[in-house]
């Protein structure tokens, strides 16, 4: 798989998405030989830069974050196809210098009139570009040539704004050449779920409410917001992850079998999971929401939201969300889907937990079972990638004493092959126009849908409760769990 002629323009070369994630996972490509070798790469900003400027800007961000070895070859090659257009966004003359310049790279470098247009940027100004795109007589590839349009979330901050975001995109680009990346679809484990589930015999015959008492999806993360205050205060964990990467994940783990991996049979199966999803009535009792707290990370003593820089000082913004949910379906009825995020937590950890049901009867005294708790297959999505089943074992010994064990699986100790970055993968998707690990806009709108209702709901509720740095999560967050006669996992 390795992409043919092309190039990429890249909006919004400023930000960190760009400078920590696009320009280096380029580099990675193109150091694993993966990008055709007249590749073009076209930086697009409000700066009085020259093209030299630029690369030196790309040079910096894949000297300190790229995966790969640094190949003094392998960069030069890249840097003959940098360029850069100085501009805003509003600015025709900026947009026809564009043109100009993909046609010339079209030219010089072969590229061949394939281009994708990463938008790199605040959503907000989403719509203004892909209008000038469109203006310039960028959006639309001649024969046999390709345009594509490059989205990263937020998608939206609701429903109706999720629409209104899809019909500007459909007004210029065809659903085919809009790729919504959701950088948790790239991560090798994630993709690893279909494969465990659909290539084995003997988890699927178990995956259903048969046997599956829960699932829990936890995303949790020590860090703070960072210097992210301006996008993430007022948005929130639920919008920032929970309506994308959580979901998404839920789909994966509670979908049907496609009928093949193409990404039509895919986004079938996800929507279909994702429009059966129905919220308990009373979301005060089954939904959690915290905001961090002064308490401790990595060691050192933190404050809390309030705290950082840019944060306003009766900001209700979330920074923990807990979610119930439910399938309406025959395979996942009564089966409830505990989805949880947070930042400042205990530690950075994302994984899956499938609870199983307890056997239904068992043949030991109640003292010999004490130390036993349901059966779990856990799906270590980062870090420490692999997978553990949880099952009771007896303890050597002249006694019958049954205690939980781990079997474990885990990439590092299997697998000599490296993980690609997810960007990486999701970026030569994009050049290779394979959609399958793009969400579509019926999945995005479909979890705008699910989340619509409980951001209401929280709307009204005034300000979420505060939990100590270092911890795992607010209160309310337990006790949700502890009114279905259920814990979150420690992970
Ligand atoms: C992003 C969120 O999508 O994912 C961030 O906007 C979050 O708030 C990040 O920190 C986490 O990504 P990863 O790959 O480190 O789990």
């Amino acid at each position: 798989r390795i992409a043919g002629p092309c190039g990429l323009v890249l909006f919004g070369v400023t930000g960190d998405l760009s400078r920590k994630k696009v320009m280096p996972a380029i580099y990675d490509l193109a150091n694993r030989g993966l990008l055709p070798p007249g590749f073009s790469l076209v930086g697009f900003a409000r700066r009085d830069w020259a093209d030299q400027d630029f690369a030196q800007i790309v040079h910096d961000s894949v000297k300190e974050h790229a995966r790969t070895e640094f190949r003094e070859e392998v960069w030069r090659q890249l840097a003959e196809g940098i360029r850069f257009v100085p501009g805003a966004f509003d600015d025709d003359q900026a947009f026809a210098q564009l043109r100009r310049t993909i046609e010339e790279l079209d030219e010089l470098r072969g590229t061949e009139g394939n281009h994708a247009f990463y938008l790199a940027i605040p959503p907000g100004a989403f719509g203004q570009v892909v209008g000038q795109l469109d203006e310039h007589g960028l959006a639309r590839a001649s024969d046999g040539s390709w345009r594509r349009v490059v989205i990263e979330k937020p998608f939206g901050h609701d429903l109706a704004s999720a629409q209104e975001l899809d019909r500007v995109l459909a007004g210029v680009f065809s659903e085919d050449s809009v790729f919504r990346i959701d950088h948790y679809l790239g991560k090798e484990t994630v993709q690893n779920i279909l494969a465990i589930r659909f290539a084995n015999e003997m988890f699927e015959p178990l995956w259903n409410a048969n046997y599956v008492d829960h699932v829990q999806i936890t995303m949790a993360e020590d860090v703070g917001i960072g210097g992210r205050a301006g996008y993430y205060d007022g948005i929130g964990a639920a919008r920032d992850v929970i309506q994308n990467h959580l979901l998404q994940l839920m789909a994966l783990v509670a979908m049907e079998e496609p009928t093949s991996f193409d990404a039509e049979s895919l986004r079938i199966e996800k929507q279909k999971v994702l429009s059966s999803v129905t919220l308990p009535r009373r979301l005060d009792l089954t939904t959690a929401r915290g905001q961090y707290a002064a308490g401790w990370a990595g060691g050192q003593k933190v404050g809390g939201f309030h705290d950082e820089d840019g944060v306003a000082a009766d900001s209700t913004t979330e920074t923990y969300a807990a979610v119930t949910l439910h399938v309406a379906t025959r395979r996942w009825a009564g089966v409830p889907f505990y989805l949880r995020t947070g930042k400042r937590l205990g530690r950075r950890v994302t994984e899956v937990a499938v609870v199983f049901k307890r056997a239904p009867h068992q043949p030991f005294s109640e003292n010999s079972t004490e130390e036993l708790t349901q059966n779990a297959l856990v799906i270590r999505v980062q870090p420490d990638e692999g997978m553990t089943v949880r099952f009771g074992s007896k303890v050597p010994g002249t006694q019958m004493e049954i205690r939980d064990v781990n079997m474990d699986f885990v990439y590092g100790g299997t697998f000599t092959e490296s993980s690609p970055e997810a960007y990486e993968r999701l970026i030569l998707d994009v050049l290779l126009g394979d959609p399958p690990l793009f969400p579509r806009s019926e999945e995005v709108e479909l979890s705008w849908k699910i989340l619509d209702p409980i951001l209401e709901a929280w709307a009204k509720k005034g300000t979420p409760e505060p939990y100590a740095s270092g911890g795992w999560g607010p209160e309310s967050a337990d006790k949700m769990l502890a009114r279905d006669g259920r814990t979150w996992r420690r992970p």
